[in-house]
């Protein structure tokens, strides 16, 4: 079998990536290592930027985003008795969408199928040959029998547990890591959300979040310890936790229900350099994991979504390798912005395990400070609706 562009990894940053390349006649094959349903289940964040919305839109997948998405023009900064607004309308003019990830997931499975493009699932030993020569081909197994596609070029989107990356050798890969103390305990429930806009909280028990996914879903976190196990949480211990760390009159009116799912995900920041090795491309999560509290998982996927899927029609449609040279550079160039930036929130709104006291004051003045500066709140707004690709 030969194809223009194997793509490893079915989440969202294959998916899109194949679906833009579909409108532009370029062919691609998804290889996917779990099952649709299984990907399909995986609840993650629900904060886009319209950068990412305007590619789901290029990609010709939004109609049901533009539907169902709610527009968030601010959030919600708490932090001990300090409570204020950042109003990313007036501060950038721009503003972000609140829509599932499952949702966006879901969507591109369902375009990707009604186009008739090809995925494989429960693919196994997936295997890159010769990204370093013109000749690059995928090998992999379903049900034990071993299939080869030959191809021009190949996107590693398989997450942060995938081979893409690490086909590309150590001589020439360098990796750079921070790994947070402590996570953050999920649940979803079927209640109203406490607030209109997010609330993210920080307080002397730890980081809390308020968000949600509808009228009806909310999604809430708080920061735990890295050896708590999400069934050891019951609801009840949830919800008090939770309303001891955000604002009182929001503690106040939360509406508590029974959790349609809990999960501990640890927080961790994570960048692979280079993004790309030859003819291999590396993208979202295989080559960078952001912690969650800027929001920046996604949505740094889609800016390398979109530097890859502009050098691919660049060459496909002129012959010029410019926009395939640059990638990396170019990609990286903004992951790190977003690293920084998530990096920073995450600092920002945290109890760590070895904070002195000084520490703790000059968390508190970085907060006040924030709240009083139009300034810093407009460095905030713009890195959160998104920094230009
Ligand atoms: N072969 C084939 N598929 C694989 C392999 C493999 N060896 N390893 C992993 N996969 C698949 C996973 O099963 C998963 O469906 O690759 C997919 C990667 O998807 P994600 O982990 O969702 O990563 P990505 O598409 O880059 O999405 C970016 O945004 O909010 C963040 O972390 C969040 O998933 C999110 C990310
Ligand atoms: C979520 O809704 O799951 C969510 C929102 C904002 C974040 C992280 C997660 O920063």
């Amino acid at each position: 079998m030969r194809v223009q562009v194997v793509i490893i990894g079915g989440g969202p940053s294959g998916l899109l990536l194949g679906q833009l390349l579909h409108q532009k006649g370029i062919d691609t094959l998804v290889l996917e290592r779990k099952t649709r349903d299984y990907v399909l289940g995986r609840i993650r964040a629900g904060v886009l930027e319209v950068g990412f919305v305007n590619l789901m839109r290029e990609a010709g997948v939004a109609k049901r985003m533009e539907r169902e998405s709610f527009i968030h023009g601010g959030t919600v900064i708490s932090y001990e008795d300090m409570q204020f607004g950042i109003n990313f309308e007036a501060l950038t003019g721009n503003h972000v969408v609140v829509y599932g990830q499952t949702e966006v997931t879901r969507d591109l499975y369902d375009a990707r199928a009604a186009v008739g493009a090809k995925t494989v699932f429960n693919t196994e030993h997936v295997e890159i040959h010769g990204a370093d020569s013109d000749a690059p081909y995928v090998t992999y197994q379903v049900d034990g029998t071993e299939h080869r596609v030959d191809c021009d070029y190949v996107a590693g989107c398989d997450g942060f547990h995938g081979i893409s990356r690490q086909s590309i050798p150590l001589t020439v890969r360098r990796e750079y890591e921070k790994v947070y103390p402590f996570g953050w305990l999920g649940i979803l429930s079927e209640t109203p959300p406490v607030n209109d806009e997010l609330i993210y909280a920080g307080s002397d028990r730890g980081f809390a979040l308020c968000s949600m996914r509808n009228a009806n879903l909310s999604r809430y976190y708080i920061q735990c310890s890295l050896s708590d196990h999400a069934e050891d949480w019951t609801d009840a211990a949830f919800w008090q936790e939770l309303k001891r760390r955000i604002p009182a009159e929001a503690a106040e009116r939360l509406v508590t229900g029974p959790s349609i799912e809990k999960s501990i995900a640890p927080l961790r920041s994570f960048v692979c350099e280079p993004m790309r090795w030859g003819r291999l491309f590396l993208c979202g999560d295989a080559a960078h994991i952001v912690p969650p509290t800027g929001a920046k998982g996604l949505n740094t996927a889609a800016s390398d979504i979109h530097y890859l899927y502009h050098a691919l029609v660049q060459v496909y449609e002129t012959g010029e390798t410019e926009g395939i040279n640059r990638y990396s550079e170019k990609a990286l160039a903004r992951v790190w912005k977003t690293q920084r930036f998530s990096w920073w929130m995450t600092t920002l709104l945290h109890r760590f395990p070895h904070q002195s006291e000084f520490d703790l004051k000059v968390q508190k003045a970085e907060i006040a400070f924030l709240r009083d500066s139009r300034d810093a709140q407009t460095v905030l707004a713009q890195n959160y609706v998104g920094l230009p690709y």
